[in-house]
C-alpha cells in the first residue's frame, strides 16, 4: 500500500460498511478499502482502466472484494445516502467539474458517514505533471484541498479536517 494512502486510511480507520472509491484508476485506493474491511464499490469512466484494473486485481485474487463500475463521477448512479465512506485518491483534478463531483459525493454518503478526500498538493503536482507530460495525458483543474473544504463548508456545512503529507493532502469529514 502507497504511504500516502495508507496515511489516509490510517485517518479514516478501519470498518464494515460500504465505501465508495470515485476514479478507480490503478485501484490503490479501492484495495487499501477492502483491505481496512469496508464492501467497497470503485467507479471510473474510463472502461479501459477498469479491465485493466479488473486484471491487476484477479491477479491479487481480491476481485471478488471490489465491485468495479463504468461510470461518471459527475452523475454518480446510487441512489441518495447509500454509503457508509466516500472516498477519492488523487482523482478530484481530473473532472471537470469537481463541485459537481462533490455535490454528487456528500448526495450519496450516508448522515454520519464519512468524506474522505486525498489530493496532489504542491510538490505532488509538480512530480505527476512531469509523468503526464511524458504519456501525453494531462490534468482538468488546479484545485488544492482548500478549495475542496470551503465549498464543502459553504455549500454543506461540513467541516473537515485537513492533513497534509508528502505529496498528498488529506481532507476528512463526517456528514
Ligand atoms: C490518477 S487516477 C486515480 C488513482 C486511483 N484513485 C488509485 O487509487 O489508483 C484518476 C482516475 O480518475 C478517472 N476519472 C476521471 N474523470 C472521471 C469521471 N468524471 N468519473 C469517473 N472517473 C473519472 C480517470 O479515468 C482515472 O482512472
Amino acid at each position: 500500500m502507497e504511504r500516502d494512502i495508507k496515511e489516509a486510511l490510517e485517518i479514516l480507520g478501519r470498518g464494515e460498511g460500504k465505501a465508495l472509491d470515485i476514479g478507480t484508476g490503478r485501484g490503490r485506493l479501492a484495495t487499501a478499502l477492502a483491505e481496512y474491511g469496508y464492501q467497497v464499490v470503485s467507479i471510473d469512466e474510463n472502461k479501459e482502466a477498469l479491465i485493466r484494473t479488473r486484471g491487476l486485481l484477479e491477479e491479487e485474487g481480491i476481485l471478488n472484494d471490489i465491485l468495479l463500475i463504468h461510470g461518471d463521477a459527475h452523475n454518480l448512479p446510487f441512489l441518495d445516502e447509500t454509503f457508509e465512506v466516500v472516498a477519492t485518491y488523487n482523482a478530484m483534478h481530473h473532472m471537470r467539474d469537481y463541485k459537481k463531483v462533490l455535490d454528487e459525493m456528500v448526495r450519496v454518503c450516508k448522515k454520519g458517514g464519512s468524506i474522505l478526500i486525498s489530493e496532489l498538493n504542491e510538490y505532488g503536482k509538480k512530480v505527476v505533471a512531469e509523468r503526464h507530460k511524458e504519456r501525453g495525458s494531462h490534468h482538468e483543474a488546479n484545485i488544492s484541498i482548500e478549495d475542496i473544504a470551503k465549498y464543502l463548508k459553504v455549500e454543506y456545512a461540513l467541516i473537515g479536517e485537513i492533513k497534509q503529507r508528502e505529496r498528498t493532502d488529506i481532507f476528512i469529514s463526517k456528514k
